[in-house]
Formats: C-alpha cells, structure tokens, sequence
C-alpha cells in the first residue's frame, strides 16, 4: 500500500467554501468546464472537473442565482428504470434555472422502444429508437436519459446501445441519469461532497475534521449485497477520481469483483479491506456484481459489511453511498446513523450537480 501522500498543495485553489471554489475560468462562462461535445456521457464530456464542481458548489450557496437562465425551456426525463434521487433532484435543478422539466416513465407509460439498426420489429418492440428520439429532440432543449444494464451480456451492455442510439438521433444535448455501465452525475455528486467535506470545516463539530486535506486519502469498498447490482456507480466513481487525479485512490472487494480496468486504471486495488480502510479520509461503500464472470453474485460474506470497528482503521473517515442502501446488510445501522455518515448530504448535493450540467448544456440564444 502507497504511503498517504505528503503534497501540501490544495486541489482547488483558494480552499474556502464555494466562492473560494470559484475558479475565475469556467464557472462564469469564459469557457465552459464541459467538452465541446454537447453532451454529458462520462467524465469524458468534461475539459475542467474542478470548476464543474465550483460551479455546482456555487449554485450551492446561491441555488435561484440563474433562475431565468431556463426561461422558456423544456428539459426531457426520460426513465426506463426506478429512481427517487436522480428523478427528483433533476427535477429541482431544472426548476432552479427556470426550466420546464417534463418527465416520463418510459418504460411503464411509454411503447416498448427498439434500440437494434436494422431489426425486424416482428417480436414485443413497438417504436424504433430513430422514429423516437428525433421526435423527442423536437419537444425538448435538453433529454436527459436514465437506463440500466441487463446484467445477461456484458457486451451489449457494456456497448452502451440504449444512450449511444439517443445521442444518435435525438439532435439535442443527453445528459445520461445512468446508463449501463456509468452513472456521471452520481459520481459529480460524489466529488462534490468530498471537495466539501475536503475544504470546509465540517458544522457541528467542536474541531474541524476536515479543515484541508491536500490528497484526501479515498477508499472505494465493495459490500455484500441480496441482488446482482450493475457495476454503474463504481465504474463511474473510479473513473472520476482518477480523472481528478487529486487523491490517494484505493479499491477493494473479494476477489472474483474485479471492475473494468478502463475505468480503474491508476487506482490501487487490493483484495484485503483491513489494508485498504488503514488512514482513509473518505469511505465509499458500494455493491456490484462481477465483471470478468458477467453479473453473477459470487460471494455475499457479511465481514465485508462497514462496520464501527472497521471505521477504527480509517482516519475518522467520512462514510459515502449512494443509495438506495440496504441497512444491515450492504451497511450497518450503527454507520448510516453515526455522525460519519454523510449519506444524505451527498444525495441532496444531487441538485447542484445536475443544476451545474444543466446549465452548461442550455442551448443559448
Ligand atoms: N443514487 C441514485 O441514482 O438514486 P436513485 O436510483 O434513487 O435515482
């Protein structure tokens, strides 16, 4: 294991709350923190991560600052799966910026779409992905677009056809809610919190725990869990922290969970939890299902479970997930509601996630 690094400079800079956040580039619109693609896919679609998460930061502090930003827009939400967060907290930031927000539960309400070029559409699907999605781009500034994987081949899911298939067609910017294999905006999210939970002296607590942690030491641990989970939220979360690049990122799970090495790439990854938790600052808790041996359970050992003795090891570390969670079984009571869990604080930071990106993709006049 790497010894926890000494850099003494903060990753953003000055270091004190979001106006301090607030990089000079970026936030105010001298360029924008996202790519030139037009969309938000991945960590991938972002040129300057640090002012992304000012931005969100900013909004933060000032949520109905650009409240007419949106004036006479329409955003599209477009589930094909269950959401609480992502649905709600998208919802708001559209509102915060002025925006029409319109949702729909495709899969329950919607026909059952096609997503295959060519198919003969002779079996269940009713409407090709590219008679919808151009429609859609008609209705919509913005279609933003929530799917899972199906967890059966790893290569159909891992080819991303559900999203691609809309960025194809749809001819308007797609912010992904999740897809198969990344869920962007949770992993923003996540960034976020740590930056903040990083800068600022945490409320209610006689000593600042985290007054500036140059190089937060980042610990992302596989839990048990009863049902195969997609690999979305850790693939998502590993390729954001080693984009950041401004952490000691460490991964560990059983063996038999390895993740895909594209998105893991730079970070250290062991099979001994003990090891990993030593000194961490940030512990985030997640379950997913195997990658090599596709979407299988292979083990569901209860000692991977966080528990107030494992926290022992870390250094007093903050607790991360991002729900829904399991009590008891992928985290313990005893974490969830102790004082080191930030769990609800990272699933509101949600909005100034989504209000952030939104904002950036808002076509202008
Ligand atoms: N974390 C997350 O995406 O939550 P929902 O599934 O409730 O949207």
């Amino acid at each position: 294991m790497p010894a926890k690094k000494q850099n003494t400079s903060s990753f953003i800079s000055p270091p004190l709350g979001a106006e301090g956040l607030h990089s000079p580039l970026g936030a105010e619109g001298l360029h924008s923190p996202l790519g030139a693609g037009g969309h938000f896919i991945s960590v991938n679609d972002v040129s300057d991560i640090n002012s992304l998460v000012a931005k969100a930061l900013a909004y933060k502090q000032n949520p109905l600052k650009d409240k007419s930003l949106g004036t006479n827009k329409r955003i599209g939400l477009l589930f094909l799966n269950p959401s609480l967060r992502t649905r709600l907290s998208t919802q708001v930031a559209a509102q915060n910026l002025g925006i029409e927000a319109i949702v729909f539960n495709v899969d329950k309400e919607g026909w059952a779409l096609e997503f295959e070029e060519g198919a003969i559409m002779s079996g269940n699907t009713v409407e090709h992905v590219k008679d919808a999605a151009p429609i859609l781009g008609n209705y919509f500034d913005i279609l933003c677009i929530r799917t899972f994987p199906s967890l059966k081949h790893r290569e159909d899911d891992y080819s991303e056809m559900v999203i691609n298939q809309f960025l194809k067609y749809a001819r308007v910017p797609v912010i992904s809610l999740e897809s198969a294999t990344l869920h962007p905006l949770q992993s923003l999210t996540d960034l976020i919190t740590i930056v903040e939970h990083s800068v600022q002296p945490v409320p209610n607590v006689s000593k600042p725990l985290y007054a500036n942690i140059p190089n937060p030491k980042i610990v992302l641990t596989w839990a048990p869990h009863v049902k195969p989970l997609p690999q979305c939220v850790a693939n998502s979360f590993s390729q954001w922290i080693n984009a950041w690049g401004k952490a000691e990122f460490v991964i560990t799970h059983p063996a038999d969970y390895e993740l895909a090495e594209q998105f893991t790439k730079g970070a250290t990854i062991t099979h001994n939890q003990d090891e990993a938790l030593k000194d961490a600052d940030f512990v985030y808790v997640k379950n997913w299902s195997t990658y090599n041996d596709y979407g299988k359970i292979y083990s569901n050992d209860p000692q991977w479970m966080l528990t107030k003795d494992k926290l022992k090891l870390t250094d007093n570390a903050r607790v991360m997930h991002c729900l829904p969670v399991r009590r008891n079984v992928e985290l313990s009571d005893e974490i969830l509601d102790s004082p080191n869990s930030i769990v609800t604080q990272q699933a509101a930071n949600r909005v100034w996630a989504a209000q952030a990106v939104i904002a950036e993709l808002l076509p202008r006049p």
